[in-house]
């Protein structure tokens, strides 16, 4: 049996433990002769990498485990590369996150102002660490999760317009399958799902039983709208251990009350419900602050603590029964121990093995529309239902949308595209469109304002901006 070769970009990411964790269980599914860990960042790596050396010497048989900051050493002959980096760290999420609150509007990772800041950041350094890649692996399949995804897509689909072999995707609408599917049995390989929209601004329309064709949705639906309580009671125990994820599918399914025809994911609540989504946080605490004193410390010292052991097996760490329990294949696998975002790291390896075995099975990624909705802007880059095998990604038609979320989303790519213009073309006046068409911003003087600290803050993170032209 053929093994492959796998970077994974960002390896100080706080995904990177599970994704380890979960390559292990998924060994046979998945079967890796080469892992290599890469980071520009040699420091925030350096105790995820020592705890990959212990993972993959005790779980892991014959496979080679390096980390580096090398780009040769790192990209040479890989036949995948799964990216997830932050340009900018966390450091500048803070500032994404902040100044917005400053002029009395929401700071988010990738919708709003804060996601704009990203965008600017994440366009050059994807593109850069592409052409990198590509001049060492030619042939390997990139698969991206680094946000804003919605916009490193727009950005990506100029630069790079024939490559088949990278693909950006996102992790929420599997999140939103594996919330709801319990309601009506069913896990989400058992489902096919139907969706439109920009990235975190989507609407499943369909989640097809694979073995009798029924669609579920009607009825995931009508248990929500006819049930809530139910439904809220099962949302809050499913996600007990995690109050930010909780409130946000809490507020999901109101969402879900109001619209009741369709599945939304969860990020359409910033632009839906801004009021509701700015009183959660303010200048001086954001979601920044809850992930730094979460998911990024109990990384870092879960990394730390089996570095300094040197061990697992045997120790408070073994994880020997949970790879036993999974045989090999990631639909068995049982959560991961560190940070509990499973499904970041399953849909990666669900996607690559639909390649490698050429499964064809029905994801979600980002392709560009080109007629799939044929009331939408051709360009657009949509998050649709594709068939995934070797010969790459093909899409499957979405037919014309309504008009509420045909208007949400026009506004949106507008937004993005002038986004990507104005970083291509270094236009601030292209930067200032793209603020104030923003539905989350929405006005002239406050986007010049938010404008004016994100380009003194972010200095050389950002490319310049010229004011005229
Ligand atoms: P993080 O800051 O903990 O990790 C990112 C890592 O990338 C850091 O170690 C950093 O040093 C490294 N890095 C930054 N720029 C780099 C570059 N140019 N080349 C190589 N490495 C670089 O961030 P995180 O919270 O773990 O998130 C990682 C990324 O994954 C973010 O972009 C996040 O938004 C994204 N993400 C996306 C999805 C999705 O649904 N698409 C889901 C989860 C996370
Ligand atoms: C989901 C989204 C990602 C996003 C992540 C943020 O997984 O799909 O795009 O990066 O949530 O989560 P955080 O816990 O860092 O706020
Ligand atoms: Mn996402």
């Amino acid at each position: 049996m053929k093994k492959y070769s796998l970077v994974i970009c960002g390896g100080g990411s706080t995904y990177t433990p599970d994704l380890m964790e979960l390559l292990c269980y998924a060994q046979k599914e998945f079967p890796l002769k080469k892992i290599v860990l890469y980071d520009t960042d040699a420091e925030r790596q350096e105790p995820i990498g020592k705890y990959g050396e212990v993972l993959f010497r005790e779980y892991y048989e014959n496979v080679e485990f390096y980390y580096t900051t090398d780009k040769k050493s790192a990209f040479q002959d890989m036949d995948f590369a799964f990216v997830q980096i932050r340009a900018g760290g966390l450091a500048a999420r803070n500032m994404d996150e902040k100044i917005p609150y400053r002029y009395g509007c929401i700071g988010q990772e990738t919708c709003g102002a804060g996601g704009l800041a990203y965008g600017i950041r994440s366009v050059p350094q994807m593109i850069q660490l592409i052409r990198d890649i590509r001049e060492y692996a030619p042939d390997a399949w990139i698969i991206n999760y680094s946000n804003p995804a919605a916009i490193v897509a727009e950005a990506t689909k100029r630069v790079f317009p024939d490559d088949k072999k990278l693909i950006n995707i996102c992790d929420m609408p599997t999140q939103i399958m594996d919330s709801y599917l319990p309601l009506v049995g069913k896990k989400r390989w058992q489902v096919e799902p139907r969706y439109f929209g920009l990235n975190h601004y989507g609407w499943f329309t369909g989640l097809i039983d694979k073995e009798t064709g029924e669609n579920l949705l009607p009825e995931i639906l009508r248990i929500c709208t006819e049930t809530p309580d139910k439904v809220r009671r099962m949302l809050a125990e499913m996600y007990g251990r995690d109050p930010h994820w909780g409130g946000t599918f809490q507020e999901h399914l109101d969402m879900i009350l109001d619209y009741p025809y369709s599945l939304p994911s969860t990020y359409c609540l910033y632009y839906l419900y801004p009021d509701k989504c700015l009183a959660h946080y303010n200048e001086h605490f954001t979601r920044y602050d809850e992930v730094m004193r979460g998911r990024g410390s109990n990384v870092n010292s879960y990394c730390s603590s089996i570095a300094k052991l040197g061990k697992m097996k045997g120790t408070e760490y073994d994880i020997g029964a949970h790879i036993n329990a999974a045989a090999g294949n990631i639909a068995e696998a049982s959560s991961s121990t560190i940070a509990y975002n499973d499904v970041h790291a399953a849909y990666l390896i669900e996607l690559a093995t639909s390649i490698i075995n050429n499964r064809n099975d029905i994801c979600l990624v980002m392709v560009q529309n080109n007629g799939l909705a044929p009331n939408l802007d051709p360009g657009m880059m949509l998050e649709a239902a594709c068939r995934i095998g070797r010969q790459g990604v093909e899409p499957i038609q979405i037919g014309e949308v309504p008009s509420f979320e045909k208007g949400l989303l026009e506004n949106q790519y507008a937004c993005e595209k002038l986004l990507v213009d104005a970083i291509f073309e270094h236009s601030y006046q292209k930067l200032l469109q793209a603020f104030a068409v923003n539905r989350i911003i929405c006005d002239t003087d406050r986007a010049k304002k938010i404008l004016e600290d994100m380009i003194k803050e972010n200095g050389s993170l950002w490319v310049e901006f010229e004011r005229q032209g």
